[in-house]
């Protein structure tokens, strides 16, 4: 079964059962992110968004469609404050967007889960402005934060470590160069 196939299966139980441990996640990474618009790969099913809406526009982008389906729902509760929210159903090792494009990028417990973290890694900076930030985190026992920032060093330092991201997760920020 393709992999998208299980997070299609899993949605609505992630949601319920995942939502208060991602949150702490998305509000630990808030206060590092600077500039819109943002885009969130691997947004799932829109845990995060009350933490990013500050941040609109925002673009979120799945390869799971029921997790989308999700996030739309989420989507249509916020947009009461009339914010920009685009969802986007594609491949994070295939981003459809141009070179250089937002000035923050954010994925939350995503990386792990790529069949080819190398080219993750890539699109995610491949798609960040000069100067712009990046704040990934990684289930640690799955893909260690070391493993994770090993694979980073070649291209980007990172200026945090997180350390209030719960127990699951480790984290980084990254501030691109110019
Ligand atoms: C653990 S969930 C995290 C979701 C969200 N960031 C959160 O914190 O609640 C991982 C998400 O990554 C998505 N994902 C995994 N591999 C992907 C890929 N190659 N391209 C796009 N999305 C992917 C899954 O569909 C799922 O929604």
């Amino acid at each position: 079964m393709c992999k998208f196939r299980l997070y299609d299966e899993s949605a609505q139980s992630y949601h319920r059962r995942y939502s208060q441990i991602q949150r702490i996640k998305y509000q630990a990474i808030v206060t590092y992110l600077e500039r819109c618009p943002l885009v969130d790969v691997g947004i799932g099913t829109g845990i995060g968004l009350a933490s990013i809406i500050e941040f609109a526009p925002i673009v979120g982008v799945d390869w799971a469609i029921e997790m989308l389906r999700i996030a739309h729902k989420q989507v249509i509760k916020i947009n009461e404050w009339n914010q920009a929210i685009s969802l986007v159903c594609a491949s994070a090792e295939a981003l459809p967007f141009r070179n250089n494009v937002f000035p923050t990028v954010v994925s939350i417990t995503v990386i792990q889960n790529l069949n080819n973290i190398q080219r993750g890694i890539q699109e995610l900076i491949r798609i960040v402005q000069p100067r712009g930030i990046l704040a990934i985190t990684t289930l640690e026992k799955c893909l260690p934060i070391q493993e994770l920032e090993t694979e980073f060093n070649q291209l980007s330092t990172p200026i945090v470590r997180l350390e209030n991201l719960g127990n699951e997760d480790g984290g980084l920020i990254y501030k691109l160069p110019s």
